[in-house]
C-alpha cells in the first residue's frame, strides 16, 4: 500500500552510489510527498555537483514504482548544510563526535600491505592491482592506494577513471565493483602531465591520501609504492607502523640483492615483512619453461629474510595486456591466471601479520 512508511522502507534499501549506504541511513531523505498516486521524494545531496544524480533518480524511481498504487515518481534535490555534512562525516567515521578531530588513520583498514621492490619495473603495480581484484572477488573489502605519486599506474591497470567527489576536505575513493576502492594521483592530473613535487609535498600527499579519503571499512589496503627505499616508504612507516611489506622481486641475483634492501629498511623502520612474491619467473612455451631471468631468486630471498614465499608469477603477455587495458587477468584472464592470483590472495588474506 502507498504510505510514507512504505516509501521510506524502499529508500532504506537503496544506497547512495558513492557512499554505499542507504539514503535513510545517511539521513539524506528530506521529504516524501504523496499526492494521490504520485510520489515526490526529496533527497539532500552532499555536494551540488554530485556526478551520480542520474543514477540516484533512476534507482529511486525504479524502487518506489514497485509499491502498489504508485503511478508516477519524481525526485527533487537539495544540498546539505555545513552542519548536516558534519553530521554525515561523523556518521561515516571521519571525525569523532567529541573531539572533532579526524579519527586515527590506522582504523579504517584491518591490514595495510605495502607492495615494494628494490628497483623499478619488476611488476609491483601489476601484482598489487591483480591481488586487489582477486581479494575483492573473494568478498574482502579492499582498497588500493597508489602511493606512486609521480609514476601512478593504478587507474589504467584497474580501468578506473573519473574524479573523486570531495565532501568538504574529504575525498570519496573511486570504486570498481562493490568491494574495491581506489585512490590515485592519476585521478587529479592527466596521464601525461608531470607531477613535480618534492619531499615535503610528497609526504603531505601520502598523508592526505591516508587521512582525508573516506575509505570505507577495509579489510586490506594495498599501498602501491614507488620503486626503491625512498621518502614514501619512510612516510608509510611513520604513518602506519602496522604496515606489512610485501616484497616483489624478479628471480635475478641482482634484483634479489636490491629487494633485500627493502627488507632491511623494514627492519630499521620496524615494519614487518609479510613475504616475497617472485614475478617474471619464467616464460612458458608449449609446456617448456624458460627461466629468462634466472631461477629461485625469490625463494632464496624469502629464506634469507625468514619470511613467507607466496609464489611465482610467470611472464605472460596477456598479464601485460590486461594491465594496459584495465582488465586485470586475475578476474578477466584464463582459469589458470585467475586461480594463480586467487591462490596468492588467499594465502595473504589468511596469513598472520
Ligand atoms: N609477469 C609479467 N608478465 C608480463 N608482463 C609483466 C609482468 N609483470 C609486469 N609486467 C609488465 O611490466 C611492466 C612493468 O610492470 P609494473 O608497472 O607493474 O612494474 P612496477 O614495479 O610497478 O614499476 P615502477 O617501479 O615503475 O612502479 C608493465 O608493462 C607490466 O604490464
Ligand atoms: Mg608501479
Amino acid at each position: 500500500m502507498l504510505t510514507k512508511e512504505a516509501v521510506l522502507h524502499v529508500l532504506g534499501g537503496i544506497e547512495d552510489p558513492e557512499l554505499r549506504k542507504s539514503f535513510t541511513e545517511l539521513d539524506m531523505v528530506k521529504f516524501v510527498d504523496i499526492a494521490g498516486s504520485d510520489v515526490t521524494v526529496g533527497i539532500t545531496l552532499t555536494v551540488p555537483s554530485c556526478p551520480l544524480k542520474e543514477k540516484i533518480v533512476s534507482d529511486i524511481i525504479e524502487g518506489v514504482k514497485l509499491i502498489e498504487g504508485v503511478d508516477s515518481v519524481k525526485v527533487e534535490f537539495d544540498v546539505m548544510t555545513n552542519e548536516q555534512r558534519e553530521k554525515l562525516k561523523q556518521k561515516l567515521g571521519m571525525v569523532s563526535p567529541e573531539s572533532q578531530t579526524p579519527v586515527s588513520i590506522n582504523k579504517f583498514a584491518k591490514r595495510f600491505i605495502a607492495v615494494s621492490s628494490g628497483k623499478g619495473g619488476v611488476g609491483k603495480s601489476t601484482v598489487a592491482a591483480n591481488l586487489a581484484v582477486a581479494m575483492a572477488k573473494k568478498g574482502y573489502k579492499v582498497g588500493v592506494l597508489d602511493a606512486d605519486v609521480y609514476g601512478f599506474s593504478i587507474p589504467r591497470m584497474l580501468g578506473v577513471t573519473g574524479q573523486p567527489t570531495a565532501i568538504d576536505d574529504k575525498l570519496i575513493p573511486l570504486r570498481k565493483g562493490d568491494n574495491l576502492q581506489i585512490m590515485s594521483m592519476g585521478f587529479f592530473v592527466g596521464e601525461d602531465e608531470p607531477v613535480i613535487w618534492r619531499g615535503p609535498l610528497l609526504h603531505k600527499a601520502i598523508v592526505q591520501f591516508l587521512s582525508d579519503v573516506m575509505w570505507d571499512d577495509l579489510d586490506f589496503l594495498f599501498l602501491d609504492l614507488p620503486p626503491g627505499t625512498g621518502d614514501v616508504t619512510l612516510t608509510i612507516a611513520q604513518q602506519i607502523p602496522s604496515a606489512e611489506i610485501l616484497v616483489i622481486t624478479t628471480p635475478q641475483q641482482t634484483a634479489v640483492h636490491v629487494a633485500g634492501r627493502v627488507a632491511r629498511l623494514a627492519e630499521k623502520t620496524d615494519l614487518s615483512v609479510l613475504g616475497v612474491i617472485e614475478n617474471m619467473s619464467y616464460y612458458e612455451v608449449n609446456g617448456e619453461r624458460d627461466y629468462i631471468f634466472g631461477k629461485d631468486g625469490g625463494k632464496l630471498l624469502a629464506e634469507e629474510l625468514k619470511t613467507k614465499f607466496f609464489g611465482e608469477i610467470p611472464l605472460m603477455k596477456s598479464l601485460r595486456e590486461g594491465a594496459d587495458s584495465g582488465n586485470p587477468v586475475a578476474i578477466d584472464g584464463t582459469e589458470d591466471q585467475i586461480s594463480l592470483f586467487a591462490g596468492i590472495a588467499e594465502a595473504i588474506a589468511t596469513s598472520t601479520p
